[in-house]
């Protein structure tokens, strides 16, 4: 076994190339937004808020500030004796947690596709940058499992950590965990998303640790990264011209089908082969027991492509054995010019050592060979997080109160550093979820923050001694578990919610409030407080008000009516007396400071008007059932649109009454207003503000004149808008309204490209009150985005509206109608399944926007449009938070197109989600001159401790 061809000192100067980067690589760089695209995000740790981000001159990276990232630990500059001129400037300044730092520090990284795999790198260098010239060794965790332990060995040596994983929710956590063994620091932090047909081995139950990446036979001792390795995977050139003999070829090696690793072409078109032909090639590296994992497992992956074009008669075959097993017992022969992968799916050896050698088969004529290698640990990633809503309530309480403390990470788990003043509950098989709340004297002021109701498990909530003021909210009472409230100290004033009271009444809670010198406590007999205009007085306003509404457009209705019959010929001077009646209904609206510019004058009008107002019906704009659309202009030029219903129309009058009527009570600025309407004997119609852009429909589909694209930003901006008219109807509307029609064709377009949902013939009211769903007799709405529940039962709920959106923003996102021919009649939700399964984000999106998007977002929009169409209504979200969803693609979005325009900015600030300039590490060459010198002056590994080894 005297084969010795990998040693330890060679894997050194490949990380150095990394590190110390590289002289005279100009050409390398593609275009700077295509990075973009590919949702890469880059951190300079400790670079300062007040410093914008940068793009690295040598390697023509962008790097962003950390401070948008993190809220704790102090920033340091390396010191000077350490700076080399060739090295990237993110490792010039650290972010150390010393001092009165807690002993837990994580950095979030928002704006993540849950469920995505993501590859996520840490790059370390002391450079004695607090003087003390103490290394420290520290932990690294993701999320709420670890992730590996930092041994930081000497000043001038960086290390690099890697892990491949699949995140669980929309964000991310990497934390610096202090063992005592020194003050945590970090240089920088890399973030890429990875398809998830990658690694398969990465599942949402264990992530990978890089300990090796190697490419082998560069004569060049080229580093590769992107862009010639997409994913911006770092791989160390190996070649060791006493042992290997090299093979290389210009042509491009292609990825198979489905390939599960996407070696890169530039790795890939070189190898090595022993020179002794009847030697293996073989390798070893040592387990790294670790006090969390004493017995460690690996996936080893070797790429794999024949470069040579045999001639007839050769063969290169051979086996695969680790620690003398045969691990690809069948003997493999690479296939020319593409890469293939020999690999383990499971880790469980449990080996001290792993001996790999690649041995040729009798049959074989040629030697092994091989061209990359990749060796991962396996860590756990099962750690179950505290439960989401409690995560998200404490996370906006810490938001509202500022408070810093060690608020950081996981609030509940691991359970060691669970916040301070908190207690949670860890039940089996249910994830932590929060009991208790100590805030006593933490300084809070301002009012009593309603996400304290949303913890629904607390049992105990202290908010003594503070300067909180403004009443208990209401939705106190709804915790249901809570034994004790302690108010004592503050200015709350206000009574205190009979929910609370009937709960103390009954023995059930102890409500403590001395010192609250504004607190009524005698229940019913208090005067209410002052209040400016709260909403709950806006609500009982408003409710009369539609009620009054309704039957003054009634009477008006049938007084017109009247007149008609009465053979009245001055038409002009039916003016409804009304005006000023409706124009006040949208002023209580709930909504109302966010209703259209547009005049909301309820207007009556007679036949003949129209006839006017349309030239005589002249131009068509649009047909639906109700009839036929045409355009108008009224008297003081303003365009509309006047929906005239036909004879035979399927809507009936009683629609036309509850649309009328409807329209008359709701105001949004997303929902398409109402001018007017006429009752003239039999003629009915609507007038509505005009929309000049038509229907979303044309649009996507590019048909006639609308046949320019919509950009990202805008078909975004167009979602966003009508989910928030949705969110209108749903959640703004009491009762709740389901529109039953929602689709592209309804929701139009004004000039400005803003968005509003038209069509509210089917609307229908919602009693949440009493009803679980409205049962309708007959079925309406339109094929392919009603909801299946609805088919089936022909029950209703709003959550069948969000269905129907969700098939809409599938249209958006991949400018494809609803229903596909691929061969088959296929949904469009189903062809959107069976490609995302694939990992295959690019094959989705509407090609005519020519990538032009940020990738994280498009993954966003189309995760929300699938769990928005999710068979069973409750496993569908609400408008709200679809709202929310659609806001974050939309952030996204305008940070890419910010950065893009060249208005870099560091990420920080005001919008901490809004990583912005992504962009790239990217390698470039090295002369050889310089590997030979690091080579030189560094003598032992740094990031690969123990593999690949030397035998
Ligand atoms: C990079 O920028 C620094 C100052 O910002 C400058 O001193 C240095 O010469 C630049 N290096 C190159 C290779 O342009
Ligand atoms: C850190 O690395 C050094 C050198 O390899 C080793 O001696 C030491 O035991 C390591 N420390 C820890 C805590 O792993
Ligand atoms: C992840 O992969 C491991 C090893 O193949 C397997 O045991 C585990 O069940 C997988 N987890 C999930 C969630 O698929
Ligand atoms: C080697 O060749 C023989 C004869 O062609 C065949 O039976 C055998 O399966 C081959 N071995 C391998 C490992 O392919
Ligand atoms: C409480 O708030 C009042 C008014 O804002 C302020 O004058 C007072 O100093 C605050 N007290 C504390 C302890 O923060």
């Amino acid at each position: 076994m005297g084969e010795q061809w990998l040693s330890s000192s060679m894997v050194a100067p490949c990380l150095l190339l990394l590190l110390f980067g590289i002289v005279g690589g100009g050409g390398v760089l593609r275009v700077h937004g295509q990075a973009d695209n590919l949702g890469f995000l880059s951190i300079d740790c400790g670079l300062p808020e007040s410093a914008a981000g940068y793009v690295d001159n040598v390697t023509k990276l962008s790097f962003v500030s950390d401070a948008g990232f993190i809220d704790a630990g102090t920033n340091y500059n390396m010191s000077t004796e350490y700076i080399t001129p060739s090295m990237g400037k993110s490792f010039h300044n650290v972010r150390s947690f010393g001092g009165g730092a807690s002993a837990r520090n994580c950095y979030t990284l928002r704006n993540l596709v849950s469920g995505l795999k993501y590859l996520i790198r840490a790059k370390f260098m002391y450079g004695n940058y607090d003087g003390l010239n103490r290394v420290p060794v520290f932990d690294l965790h993701l999320g709420v499992n670890y992730w590996t332990t930092v041994n930081i060995t000497d000043a001038d040596t960086p290390v690099i950590v890697e892990v491949i994983a699949v995140v669980p929710g929309g964000s991310a956590q990497v934390c610096l965990v202090n063992t005592g063994s020194g003050t945590p620091f970090i240089s920088s932090l890399d973030l890429r998303p990875l398809k998830n047909l990658l690694y398969p081995m990465a599942n949402a139950t264990q992530g990978l640790v890089l300990l090796a990446r190697a490419n082998f036979g560069p004569s060049d001792g080229k580093l590769i990264r992107f862009p010639d390795d997409p994913h911006d995977r770092i791989w160390f050139p190996m070649s060791k011209p006493t042992e290997w003999s090299e093979i290389t070829t210009p042509l491009k090696v292609q990825n198979i089908d489905n390939d599960n690793f996407e070696a890169p072409t530039a790795v890939m078109q070189t190898a090595i082969t022993p020179i002794n032909a009847s030697s293996p090639i073989e390798f070893f590296w040592d387990a790294e027991p670790s006090a969390n994992d004493p017995a460690p497992g690996y996936i080893c992956i070797l790429h794999l492509s024949e470069l040579q074009l045999l001639p007839r008669g050769a063969a290169r075959q051979f086996f695969v054995t680790i620690n003398g097993l045969l691990w690809y017992p069948r003997g493999f022969s690479p296939q020319y010019l593409y890469s293939n992968a020999v690999f383990n799916s499971n880790a469980n050896y449990g080996f001290h050592q792993y001996n790999v050698s690649l041995n040729a088969t009798p049959n074989s004529t040629l030697p092994p060979i091989l061209n990359g290698l990749e060796i991962f640990s396996v860590v756990p990633t099962a750690g179950v997080p505290t439960a989401a809503q409690d995560v998200s309530a404490i996370t906006a309480i810490r938001g509202k109160y500022q408070l810093k403390k060690n608020w950081m990470g996981d609030p509940c788990v691991p359970k060691v550093f669970a916040w301070n003043g908190l207690g949670c509950s860890y039940a089996v098989s249910i994830p932590p979820s929060v009991t208790g709340l100590n805030l006593s004297a933490s300084g809070l002021s301002g009012n009593l923050s309603s996400s304290f109701a949303s913890l629904r498990g607390l049992q105990y909530l202290d908010l003594s001694r503070n300067n909180l003021t403004g009443t208990i909210p209401d939705s106190f009472s709804q915790l249901s578990s809570l034994t004790l409230l302690d108010l004592t100290g503050n200015q709350i004033s206000g009574s205190i919610p009979s929910g609370l009271l009937k709960r103390m009444q009954d023995g059930s809670l102890t409500l403590r409030y001395g010192s609250n010198p504004n607190l009524c406590t005698n229940g019913d007999s208090c005067q209410p407080p002052k209040k400016k205009k709260s909403s709950k007085v806006a609500v009982y306003v408003a409710v009369p008000i539609a009620v009054l509404l309704v039957i003054v457009l009634l009477s008006v209705l049938f007084l017109c009516m009247l007149r008609r019959r009465q053979g009245t010929t001055s038409r002009n001077s039916v003016r409804p007396p009304n005006k000023a009646g409706i124009a006040s209904s949208h002023s209580h609206s709930r909504v109302s400071n966010e209703h259209s510019s547009l005049r909301l004058d309820n207007r009556r009008f007679t036949y003949a008007e129209l006839e006017a107002v349309t030239d005589g019906f002249r131009r068509e704009i649009g047909k639906g059932g109700f009839g036929r659309v045409y355009l108008g202009t009224l008297e003081d030029n303003t365009q509309v649109a006047v929906k005239l219903r036909s004879e035979n129309s399927d809507q009936g009058e009683q629609e036309f009454l509850a649309e009328a009527q409807t329209l008359a009570k709701i105001h949004h600025k997303n929902l398409v207003s109402l001018i007017g309407y006429c009752k003239d004997r039999e003629y009915m119609a609507l007038v509505y503000e005009y929309m000049s852009e038509g229907a979303l429909h044309g649009h996507l589909r590019g048909r006639g004149n609308n046949s320019r694209c919509l950009t990202w930003r805008q078909r975004l901006r167009i979602a966003l808008e009508s989910a928030q008219g949705l969110e209108y109807l749903h959640k703004g509307c009491d009762p709740p309204l389901i529109h039953r029609d929602v689709k592209p064709a309804n929701i139009l377009l004004n000039a400005n490209l803003e968005a509003k949902i038209a069509d509210f013939g089917l609307l229908k009211a919602f009693n949440s009150g009493s009803d679980t769903h409205v049962s309708t007799n007959r079925l309406v709405g339109t094929t392919g985005y009603t909801a299946p529940e609805y088919l089936l039962t022909y029950q209703l709920t709003i959550k069948s509206d969000v269905f129907s959106f969700g098939v809409v923003l599938l249209e958006i996102v991949t400018g494809k109608p609803h229903i596909l021919n691929d061969p088959e009649r296929t949904s469009i939700t189903q062809w959107v399944q069976r490609c995302l399964a694939r990992g295959n984000i690019e094959s989705v999106v509407d090609t005519r926007m020519s990538g032009d998007y940020d990738v994280n977002g498009v993954w966003k929009a189309a995760d929300t449009a699938l769990k928005c169409t999710a068979q069973l209504p409750e496993h569908r979200p609400t408008m709200t938070d679809v709202v929310a969803q659609l806001q974050e693609c939309l952030d996204l979005e305008a940070a890419r197109c910010d950065a893009n325009g060249g208005f870099y900015s560091a990420g920080s600030g005001g919008n901490p989600s809004g990583y912005s300039g992504y962009g790239t590490d990217i390698s470039t060459d090295v002369s050889q001159s310089s590997t030979g010198f690091e080579m030189e002056r560094l003598g032992r590994v740094p990031t690969l401790p123990t593999g690949p080894d030397v035998r």
